[in-house]
Formats: structure tokens, sequence, C-alpha cells
């Protein structure tokens, strides 16, 4: 069965031909980077603009690179959400527009579920259900037990900002480019993780859930502090404090990711853990948890489906569309919110 799947929900427009849910013919994804960099994070205005622009040549890029026709493709898939209002809609209404005139079955994804997705379709084979999945992009931060493919319960969740986007305001305080994740491990490579006492937040009563903009808002201190005396502006950080502050900010970060997840699985008996979203590609991250429970069974996501892209969109809409059937075209939503 070939699925096409089209992704837009927030800064990267994609188009994937994916067959029977697993074998990826072609998954191109356009990042819209260079727009959103001057501004040191996405303009939805301008997502939207660029959406619409980039997609119909995306869609034809992914068809001739999986050497298939718009006929040949079985099922039209497409992330209805959660993200951006305006950016979704656009990916929403061409995938209704060509399941319409294409007469195509047509099938609305959760970007959330397919990110999870996405480090199952990297394995050849599958360990037993449960798995602990780990959502850590630039909008979300969740602890999810899944007990099967569709049978998904909430463990823990940030409370406030996103792991990514935590990542990505520190960026932005130290004048790194957008987005600011890779800057900020780059930059670590060479600092010091005990130079800052960062700590990450903790919620009263809630041991799996996450905090991160009391760490922002520390390191955001620091930095003042350090320019800042008597109102004077001293001396920016030297590279080499720059690292420290960036690595001590990252090990902060991502060891509260590993410990919560660490409980989590404990707690319910997941002895797989599978990753999914744009921090999931950190290296220092990897390193943590193999360094903190070598015996677990990780399943990280393969080259090119670890940040947003269709592929995933395109190989969940297979397993849902077996398991729950189409969409209807003319009454999904998009919807800049979804539970799973
Ligand atoms: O999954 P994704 O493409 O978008 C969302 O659905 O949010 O993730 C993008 C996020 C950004 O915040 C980016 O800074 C972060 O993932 N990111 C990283 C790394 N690569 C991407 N954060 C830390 N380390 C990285 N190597
Ligand atoms: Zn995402």
């Amino acid at each position: 069965m070939l699925v096409l799947g089209i992704e837009s929900t927030c800064d990267e427009t994609s188009c994937a031909v994916v067959a029977d849910g697993k074998q990826i013919l072609s998954n191109v994804v356009s990042s819209q980077i260079d727009l959103h960099e001057p501004f040191g994070g996405v303009v939805p205005e301008l997502a939207c603009r660029r959406h619409v622009d980039i997609l119909l040549p995306i869609l034809q890029e992914s068809l001739r690179q999986a050497n298939v026709t718009l006929p040949e493709i079985d099922l039209i898939a497409v992330a209805h959400g959660p993200g951006l209002i305006g950016a979704l809609l656009i990916g929403l209404n061409a995938a209704k527009s060509l399941a319409l005139a294409l007469n195509k079955p047509f099938i609305g994804i959760n970007h959330i579920e397919a990110h999870l997705y996405a480090a199952m379709m990297s394995q050849q084979e599958l360990a037993p259900f449960p798995y602990l999945g780990v959502v850590i992009s630039g909008g979300h931060t969740a602890l999810i037990k899944i007990h099967n493919l569709g049978e998904y319960e909430l463990l823990g969740q940030t409370v406030d900002d996103a792991i990514g986007e935590a990542f990505d305001k520190v960026a932005k305080m130290l004048n790194l480019p957008y987005p600011g994740g890779p800057q900020i491990e780059q930059l670590a490579r060479l600092g010091n993780p005990s130079s800052y006492p960062f700590k990450p937040g903790k919620i009263k009563g809630r041991p799996l859930d996450f905090s991160f903009s009391g760490l922002k808002t520390k390191v955001l201190y620091t930095l003042k502090g350090q320019n800042l005396r008597n109102g004077e502006q001293t001396p920016p950080l030297s590279l080499q404090e720059q690292r420290n502050l960036a690595a001590s900010f990252q090990y902060a970060a991502l060891t509260d990711i590993v410990e919560k997840t660490l409980k989590a699985a404990e707690q319910h008996q997941c002895r797989t853990i599978l990753f999914g979203g744009g921090v999931s590609n950190n290296q220092a991250l990897r390193h943590l948890f193999a360094q903190a429970s070598p015996a677990t069974q990780y399943y990280w996501p393969g080259p090119g489906l670890s940040l947003d892209n269709a592929a995933m969109i395109a190989g969940l809409g297979f397993h849902q569309y077996h398991r729950q059937g189409k969409s209807d075209p003319y009454h999904l939503e998009a919807l800049t919110r979804i539970a799973l």
C-alpha cells in the first residue's frame, strides 16, 4: 500500500511516499530556518506563506524521488495537529483537495503520535509492548506509555516551556542562530557542565512532570549578572564562559529528562524506551541514557526521522487506516492541540 504523507504543522514543509508503513520511498523536507532565523523563532504568518509557495513543488519532488505517480497512491495521510493553525491548514487543505480530486481515501494524523512512530519505523524488528515514549521537541515534552499502536497513556509533561523551546531561548540569550538546540549542543562540547549549579524544575506531587522556565530564567540572570554591574555594561562572556554556560544548562536539562524517563520506565514496567522529536538528535542525551541504564533497550529515530518529516505521517497513516478506517475530508479539522 503506497501512502502519501503531508506535514506542515510548524516550520518544515514535507511530503513523503511510504510503502506498507515502513519502506520510505521518498521523504522530502524543506526547512524554513533561513526565513525565521532573523527573528530568532518561528513567525507563524511567514511560515504559512512559505508552506503555500512550496508545498506543490515538494509534493512533485517526493513523487519523482519515489518514482510513483499520483494515481498510484493508495492513501493520503496528513498531520492535522497539533501545530500552528495557519500552517496546519495549508497541508490539510492540500491533502483534502488531492483526496477529493483523485477519489482516494484520506486520513488525519496526530503529529505527536507520528513522532513516536518514527522510532518504531526505524527498527528492523519490534520488541513486545509496552514501551515508554519520550517526546522531546520544540513544542512538546511528554512521557507516554505506549500500550500498543493507538493506545497511549500520558504519564508526565511539561507545565511550561518545551525542552526544545528552552534550548532555543537559551541560544537566543547567547546570540546564537535559530534553531538553538544544535548550537547549544555544539558549544557545550568544550564546556564544563559543572561550572554553574543549574537545577531543573520540580513540580510538587507530580514527579513525572517537567518545568524548564525557571532553568531558562536562571541562565538569563547568570548572563545579566555577568554583563551588568551597577547598571554598567561589563564585557560579554568569554568564549570559554559561554561554553561552560551552555554545557551546564544542557546537563541540567538533559539529566532531568534521563532521570524522570528512567523512573517512569521502571514504575510502568517498560523495558523499551523510544524517542521522538528534534531534541532526540542530541548526542549528549543519547550518551547520558546509555550511561545511566546500559541494559535498557532504546529506539532512537533513524536519520531524517527525528525532526518534523512526512515519512512518519505516511508510516503511521498506514496503520491507523487499517485500525480505524479513513477520515472524512469534508469534516476533519485542523487542531492546534490534540490529546493522544
Ligand atoms: O521535532 P521538531 O523538528 O519540531 C517540533 O515538532 O517542535 O524539533 C525542533 C526542536 C527545536 O527546538 C530544536 O532546537 C531542537 O528540536 N533540536 C535540538 C537538537 N536538534 C534539534 N535540541 C537539542 N540538541 C539538538 N541536537
Ligand atoms: Zn514535531
